[in-house]
């Protein structure tokens, strides 16, 4: 039962293997004639067991064959020696955090996945963990924050609003004042930055989104370099029980093999998408880190392969023309979640759980791998009628 991925060899010696390349050929059976090419579904709860059960497979909350191969795949991606699978990426979350007490003090962007937040209030209530919300983006505060802190969780570009974070800056001053460190990968995915590079201890992923990349699973990986806690975090999913179902293990490492392809593609959609978004008489704000005059650009730049693609939308007419403006959408779905092949979009205060800092108006796009040209023309033809509802409606 191997638990530390070795990555696949390059077969250019000097070379690291390209992520486009892992991603189709990490956690591949071993090459044997007349074996499988893709790593066999085991869909068994207990395993063949009598007397002395050390060492070998026993009952399947404890691990599988089929978790493994998806393990190695993200953190070969991460550039990890331990990936760990959970049931969703809140599971992942919980279990990177691991049981917080009174003694915890988290310091976290304010503008989070909004569950993530309800997670950390509901422990500030039960255990007394002290929760620092900060702008992830005003680094000298997040510093000033990090004094007398246990764990940092970073999100960066944050979700809804895109902020970046200086995460190399932020993760030394972590590691400067001994606060363990865990970043939310799942906006940026591994292509997009890699945390444990840039000096994270712990990396959590909500699968669900574009890891897997087809809106039909449920599923979150913990990946890290750190042996303890991953041994931690291993023996946290089988006490907690919060485990991943096989098939949706297949699934998600399925979608990992065209990872690079959709990343590349909904990337390259969002970029040209935001700056004719940017140019739109119907539009208020256009948030996409890919606009020079995006907040988040240089560092984004800087740090970062590639943009992302989650674009910010604040159209005109506030919430009542967000609101219109997804139901004229016909090609878009109004759905959320994010990061699968479908564009997507939803109005975020439309959940009285989202922070009250994200505007009411705004429109959190998951930008597809469809057309471009059929994007922005649904996009063209629902702004229409933003600018046509506005001459109904003229402001006074
Ligand atoms: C950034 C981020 N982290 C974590 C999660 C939670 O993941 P899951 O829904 O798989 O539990 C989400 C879900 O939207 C997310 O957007």
């Amino acid at each position: 039962m191997s638990q530390q991925h070795p990555r696949p060899e390059s077969p250019h010696p000097s070379a690291p293997v390209a992520p486009g390349t892992l991603a189709v050929t990490a956690g591949r059976p071993p090459r044997v004639q007349g074996g499988p090419v893709n790593p066999p579904v085991v869909l068994s709860s207990t395993y063949v067991s009598a007397g002395d059960p050390t060492g070998a497979r026993l009952y399947a909350r404890m691990g599988t064959e089929t978790w493994e191969p998806f393990e190695e795949a993200v953190a070969a991606l991460e550039g990890a020696r331990h990936g760990i699978v959970l049931g969703s990426g809140m599971a992942a979350i919980a279990a990177a955090l691991g049981d917080l007490s009174a003694d915890d003090v988290v310091v976290v962007p304010r503008h989070s996945y909004q569950a993530t937040l309800g997670f950390l209030d509901d422990r500030a209530a039960r255990r007394g963990v002290e929760v620092r919300r900060v702008d992830i983006a005003d680094t000298d505060a997040v510093v000033t924050a990090l004094d007398g802190a246990t764990v940092l969780l970073a999100e960066s570009p944050t979700n809804p609003m895109l902020e970046v974070a200086d995460l190399p800056r932020l993760l030394a001053a972590a590691r400067e004042r001994g606060v363990r460190t865990v970043v939310d990968n799942t906006f940026a995915t591994p292509l997009g930055q890699r945390p444990l590079a840039l000096g994270a201890d712990v990396v959590v992923h909500s699968a669900t989104k574009y890891l897997a990349g087809h809106s039909d699973v449920v599923l979150g990986v913990v990946v890290t370099d750190d042996d303890e806690a991953a041994a931690d975090i291993r023996a946290y999913r089988t006490m907690h029980g919060a485990i991943a179902g096989p098939m949706e293990v297949y699934l998600a490492l399925r979608g990992l093999r065209t990872l690079h392809l959709r990343v590349e593609r909904a990337n390259a959609n969002a970029a040209e998408l935001a700056t004719r978004l940017a140019g739109h008489p119907a539009v208020v704000e256009v948030r996409h880190p890919s606009l020079p005059t995006d907040p988040g650009h240089e560092r984004a730049a800087a740090q970062m392969t590639g943009f992302g693609g989650i674009i910010g939308l604040r159209p005109a007419g506030g919430a009542a023309g967000a609101d219109a403006l997804v139901d004229a959408l016909r090609l878009w779905v109004p759905a959320t979640s994010l990061g699968g092949v479908e564009s997507t979009l939803e109005r975020r205060r439309r959940f009285a759980t989202e922070s009250v800092t994200v505007p009411e108006d705004l429109l959190r796009m998951s930008v597809g791998i469809e057309d471009v040209e059929d994007l922005w023309a649904d996009l063209a033809q629902a702004l229409d009628t933003l600018v046509r509802r506005a001459g109904r409606h003229p402001r006074p």
